[in-house]
């Protein structure tokens, strides 16, 4: 039996068929893994299950045992592992696609309606008693039945994102490292730039990866492409945005609401946030369903399971 280290707890029923097929050491109390526990870890284990709060950079990875084999993410986002260096030192890396795109696309959503309707400031009102009477010129929103959204990144969430809004009526524009095939797009509008695409649109979702190229792709220059009043949701990664342009643009307007699922430091998000009621945020709950995070469970059980029976597994990244 091949031993492989978990780093985080997850769901039962993910364990219980791990602990059948593996010899199982787990982080019981569930704390964020230092790199020194990391690398201990690896001198133990043939393999390693993951997940994006543990940190694989080049350090890290340079001191892993030789005995690793394969490190399989509990994730789609590898954005945490050096995926060059993993490589150099032979170690397989697998994620988990697919699995996590409608429960991304449900949180995308109540975050863009919520945003929009202003949900933060409606359930504030009603938890501090400041509802004194209903008022046909209070808390107006934005209407988004029938508003251009904008998909930074059609990958399988953005994809996800576009059939969603689409029952909103929702005119699908979108910006992709490729234009998608006629089949894929479903008649969305492809637009060969960010800043393009931001000019264009009334409400933008973030549903790309998070590499050195998309790494603060939202800033002081991105915003002022983007059209006032317009409405914003990140649920890809912080690090695509600058969240001090951001918080201005929030207080200026110029961006009427934003909805933030992750932040550029995690766990904790950003303080400066919860000034701004045009702001609603969640903490990094993308993929947080049962069915979802049992079957990232499955999927990254399924690529170590072939990995040691000697197949290619299905999500291998390097
Ligand atoms: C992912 O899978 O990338 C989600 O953000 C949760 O880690």
């Amino acid at each position: 039996m091949a031993d492989l280290s978990i780093t985080r707890l997850l769901v039962e029923p993910v364990l219980a068929r791990a602990k059948t097929d593996y010899s199982v050491w787990l982080n019981a109390d569930d704390h964020i893994m230092s790199a020194d526990e990391l690398v201990a870890r690896s001198f133990e284990s043939d393999a390693l299950m993951i997940c994006h709060s543990e940190i694989l950079s080049r350090d890290v990875v340079a001191r892993l045992s030789d005995r690793l084999q394969i490190v399989a993410n509990y994730s789609v986002g590898v954005d945490h592992c050096d995926l060059s260096a993993l490589k150099e030192r032979g170690i397989v890396v697998t994620n988990t696609p697919d699995v996590l795109s409608d429960a991304t696309a449900e949180i995308a959503m109540l975050l863009l309606l919520g945003a929009s309707r202003r949900a933060y400031e409606g359930d504030q009102m009603l938890r501090l008693g400041t509802w004194k009477h209903w008022a046909p010129v209070e808390m107006n929103g934005i209407q988004v039945t029938s508003k251009r959204l904008g998909i930074v990144g059609m990958g399988r969430v953005g994809q996800t994102v576009a059939k969603r809004a689409r029952g909103f009526e929702m005119e699908i524009h979108y910006t992709n490292r490729n234009r998608l095939p006629p089949e894929l797009e479903q008649g969305a509008v492809f637009h060969p730039t960010v800043q393009s695409l931001f000019e264009t649109v009334d409400m933008i979702s973030l549903n790309c990866p998070a590499t050195p190229e998309t790494e603060n792709l939202v800033n002081a220059q991105s915003i002022g492409w983007m059209r006032p009043g317009v409405v914003f949701v990140n649920t890809a990664r912080g690090r695509l945005v600058d969240e001090s342009a951001l918080i201005e643009a929030l207080n200026s307007g110029h961006i009427a609401a934003a909805g933030l699922d992750v932040f550029q430091t995690e766990p904790g998000g950003n303080p400066a946030f919860a000034a701004c009621p045009n702001v609603l945020m969640l903490p990094h709950l993308g993929s947080s369903t049962r069915e979802t995070r049992k079957a990232m469970g499955d999927r990254a059980l399924d690529n170590l399971d072939a990995f040691f029976a000697g197949r290619e597994p299905r999500d291998r990244l390097v």
